[in-house]
């Protein structure tokens, strides 16, 4: 990680491309990032194609099939696999589901993952228990290395584990987590990884082929910034035949008549895609995906820890201010923790927003707020997060504002 951030004219062309930075200081691209104008203008230009022609006439059904090869291409070379071992699905949530519920399980088996997870990747997990797995914990906490963080899962692992769902960059703690070495260990033992990346597409270089995992599931609309309804899960070629489809339409169909003749097309991963997808939202992506790799990703990478390093410089003299998150070399991510000592992190981030027009979002299970650092954020940014947290920090928030964000129905925390 250099010291300075290199290609200034890229990210000051990304911020300029970003409507909603023109209006406040969006740092929450770890919930929903803002769409840029290339993102939004595919999407427009798809959907007014469909109302211009009509959704089947062939000049829209020639452009929707354009879309999808676009979008597998473009996801393909983001992620470093194949077009066919790719699956569009709506979300992350959708992709973990479809990777974990096609796992043939026997009772006793064991499922592991960790407490630091996201819902869309613990209620997997739960489910999988409530109908007869056995549930283990790598238990992670946020000041861990990888070191560490490996051995949790040696633990969790033992010998009879089936399955491993976890995120590769930790929603509530901010980590990153060394997948491949976690990928290697679990394989070992044969068991199958899959992997959350709803906080990762975007953020940090991928590999399916280097991590050698078995799936992966990422979403357009966090750090890639890309229209919401829309995702895509790898799932690595060998897997495919013996991952069983929870879901089917006409596309798990090798041939099949009425008579009750049917042929599965098991070897196919669009056996896991079910039926009709937004064509606009899949544009949208795809154009996200690829103003994404323009800006070559460990470039990316790069500063947007680069960005995080920054923040702490700010925000760690403040009086009362904890840095919460992650801040080892290797497993810093573009996303920043922390909290205001005796002040609601939901409220914060509430005043944060009412006041400064700085958007991000608390996480209760961190008692922080959270900032997402993406490339179209600058230190100008963070500036005015530590100058309305110092305000904060000095004056407390006005009870008007309080009594506001006790009124609010509280955010979203996704
Ligand atoms: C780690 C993680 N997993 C899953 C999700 C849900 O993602 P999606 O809306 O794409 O299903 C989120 C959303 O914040 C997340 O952070």
């Amino acid at each position: 990680m250099s010291d300075a951030p290199q290609n200034a004219a890229r990210w000051a062309y990304l911020r300029s491309q970003v409507p909603a930075m023109e209006r406040t200081t969006y740092l929450n691209a770890g919930f929903i990032g803002p769409m840029s104008n290339q993102v939004a203008q595919a999407f427009r230009d798809r959907f007014d194609l469909e109302v211009t022609w009509g959704p089947t006439t062939r000049v829209v059904s020639e452009d929707r099939m354009a879309i999808t090869t676009r979008l597998k291409e473009a996801g393909a070379r983001m992620l470093g696999c194949d077009v066919d071992e790719l699956a569009i699905t709506g979300n992350t949530t959708e992709g973990v589901n479809i990777a974990v519920n096609g796992v043939e399980m026997r009772p006793g088996d064991r499922v592991v993952t960790t407490n630091i997870e996201h819902g869309g990747g613990l209620m997997p997990a739960y489910r999988l228990r409530e109908h007869g797995a056995e549930l283990a914990f790598a238990r992670i906490d946020a000041e861990d290395g990888p070191g560490a963080i490996v051995e949790r899962f040696d633990e969790a692992l033992g010998d009879r584990a089936r399955l491993v769902i976890l995120s590769e960059i930790s929603f509530s703690t901010t980590q990153v987590l060394p997948v491949r070495e976690i990928v290697q260990m679990a394989h070992e033992r044969g068991a199958t990884v899959v992997v959350d990346g709803a906080q990762t597409a975007g953020h940090i270089p991928l590999d399916m082929h280097a991590m050698d995992v078995d799936a992966y599931a990422i979403p357009s609309h966090k750090w890639l910034c890309g229209p919401g309804g829309m995702g895509l899960l790898y799932v690595k070629r060998d897997r495919i035949p013996d991952l069983e489809p929870v879901k089917v339409s006409g596309r798990y169909a090798a041939s099949f008549d009425y008579e009750g003749k049917f042929e599965p097309n098991r070897d196919a991963v669009t056996k896991f895609e079910v039926s009709t997808m937004s064509s606009p939202a899949a544009a949208g992506m795809a154009a996200a995906m690829e103003q994404y790799l323009e800006s070559v990703p460990q470039a990316h990478w790069d500063y947007v820890r680069w960005l995080n390093i920054e923040a702490e410089r700010r925000l760690a003299s403040i009086p009362g201010v904890e840095l919460t998150g992650a801040r080892q070399e290797a497993t810093r991510s573009g996303l920043f923790l922390f909290r205001l000592k005796g002040t609601d992190p939901a409220h914060l981030a509430y005043y944060l927003q009412a006041e400064g027009g700085i958007v991000c979002r608390s996480v209760k299970q961190m008692d922080s707020v959270r900032l997402s650092l993406n490339a179209y954020n600058n230190t100008t940014d963070l500036d005015r997060v530590a100058e309305y947290v110092e305000r904060a920090a000095m004056k407390g928030i006005p009870e008007a504002v309080l009594e506001a964000a006790r009124a609010a129905a509280g955010p979203v925390e996704a």
